[in-house]
């Protein structure tokens, strides 16, 4: 964009807003050789909104370990110590393979890492499932055992340590996955992404590091409402140590939990925002939504996700895979203009 040039070359560059994309964590299972509700709705929302790149965070086992069980498939061979072979599910290798279809979808794939607790988790066993990760590349599906095409292009380091301690560790991790997933060859889209889920702001000087080795880092994840749900329907409610999301009380960090942004401005293009159980009350509707997704946009950030249930409800409304979908793309216009 020629607007984009002349700023830069003015030393103006910081005023022109990055785009900010989709962050999906599709935690759903995918269904059968037809795809689930919700693998469908997301692929339809892919389809529709080209301009708009989706990160697709796949989690079939808390990472991929045994990712299939025997009988389904009817051929998996069964495991070393804790691997069932991997493309041996064949709802995994169906679907996947129809998200690598798309060319604005790019798979990532789930690996808990237990806040840098060795005790609770080790280096070892978190690096078993960086190189299973890319070992997925070609598998049978349900099309008449055709081969697909199930590649990771990325990995989501869930329950991410923030405090200063846990660099050598996540250092150490970042550094096996580039190496693991550059020997499995350049793909075509050249695509792989580090993303790491504190959850919240790392410490101050703890920043500049944890940012370094990765290509996006989830600032903020948070709820919508801290109003219980109804009863009869748990997965509406906010679990856990949430303030409410509000892209007006989002401010540069200096560690503050709550914050939302980094301390350094020149890190928001890496931030990313996740905002769960958008439910009333306030006011859940297009309108708020809306409201909330444009001002996320305006924050510069790389990208973010807003859901109305937990990990696995892409079609409950108002904040479904398809409305998110438009919205971001519909606000990211209205921001950069085009
Ligand atoms: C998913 O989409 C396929 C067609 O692409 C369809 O056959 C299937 O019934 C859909 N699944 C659900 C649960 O609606
Ligand atoms: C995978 O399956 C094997 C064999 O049943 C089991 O020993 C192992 O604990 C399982 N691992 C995970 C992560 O579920
Ligand atoms: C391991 O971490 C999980 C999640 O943070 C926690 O629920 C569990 O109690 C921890 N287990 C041990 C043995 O520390
Ligand atoms: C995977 O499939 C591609 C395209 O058909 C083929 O070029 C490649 O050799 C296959 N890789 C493996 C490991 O079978
Ligand atoms: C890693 O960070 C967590 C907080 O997220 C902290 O509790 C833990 O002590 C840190 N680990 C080390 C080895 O410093
Ligand atoms: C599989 O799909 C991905 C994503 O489209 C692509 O980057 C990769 O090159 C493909 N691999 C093969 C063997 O076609
Ligand atoms: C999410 O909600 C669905 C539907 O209520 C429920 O079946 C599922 O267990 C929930 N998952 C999580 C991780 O809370
Ligand atoms: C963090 O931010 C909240 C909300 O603005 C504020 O109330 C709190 O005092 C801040 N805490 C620190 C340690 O700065
Ligand atoms: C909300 O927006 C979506 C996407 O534009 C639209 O399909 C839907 O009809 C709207 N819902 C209401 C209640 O206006």
């Amino acid at each position: 964009m020629k607007s984009n040039i002349i700023l830069a070359l003015t030393g103006l560059a910081t005023a022109v807003m990055a785009r900010t994309e989709i962050m999906l964590p599709l935690y759903a299972g995918p269904g059968g050789i037809f795809g689930s509700a919700e693998w469908n709705a997301t692929i339809d929302a892919i389809r529709a909104n080209p301009d708009m790149h989706f990160y697709v965070v796949i989690n079939p086992n808390n990472g991929p370990k045994n990712t299939s069980t025997p009988g389904n498939g009817g051929s998996c061979n069964l495991p070393g110590p804790d691997y069932i072979e991997h493309g041996c599910n064949k709802d995994y290798s169906t679907n996947l393979a129809r998200l690598n279809a798309l060319p604005n979808a790019q798979t990532v794939g789930y690996i808990y890492t237990r806040y840098g607790d060795q005790n609770n988790r080790s280096i070892d066993s978190i690096k078993e499932d960086i190189a299973e990760w890319a070992l997925w590349d070609n598998a049978t599906t349900w099309n008449f055992n055709e081969i697909a095409n199930i590649s990771i292009h990325g990995l989501w380091f869930d329950e991410t340590g923030t405090t200063i301690g846990n660099r050598s560790e996540y250092e150490e991790l970042t550094s096996y996955a580039r190496e693991v997933f550059a020997n499995t060859g350049p793909s075509p889209r050249n695509q792989f992404s580090i993303i790491m889920n504190p959850g919240s702001n790392p410490q101050t000087d703890y920043e500049p590091f944890l940012f370094a080795m990765a290509d996006a880092v989830i600032t903020r994840e948070t709820c919508w409402t801290s109003v219980p749900s109804d009863p009869s329907d748990p997965s509406g409610d906010c679990i856990g140590d949430y303030t409410p999301y509000d892209y007006r009380e989002m401010y540069q960090g200096l560690g503050n939990r709550t914050a939302g942004l980094p301390n350094d401005p020149e890190l928001n293009s890496k931030a990313v925002v996740i905002v769960h159980q958008v439910v009333d009350p306030p006011e859940a509707n297009n309108q708020t939504l809306y409201e909330q997704i444009l001002g996320t946009v305006r924050l510069g950030v790389h990208s973010a996700w807003f859901t109305s249930g937990n990990w696995s409800q892409e079609t409950r409304l108002p904040a479904s895979v398809g409305v998110v979908g438009e919205f971001f793309s519909r606000a990211n216009r209205e921001v950069n203009g085009g």
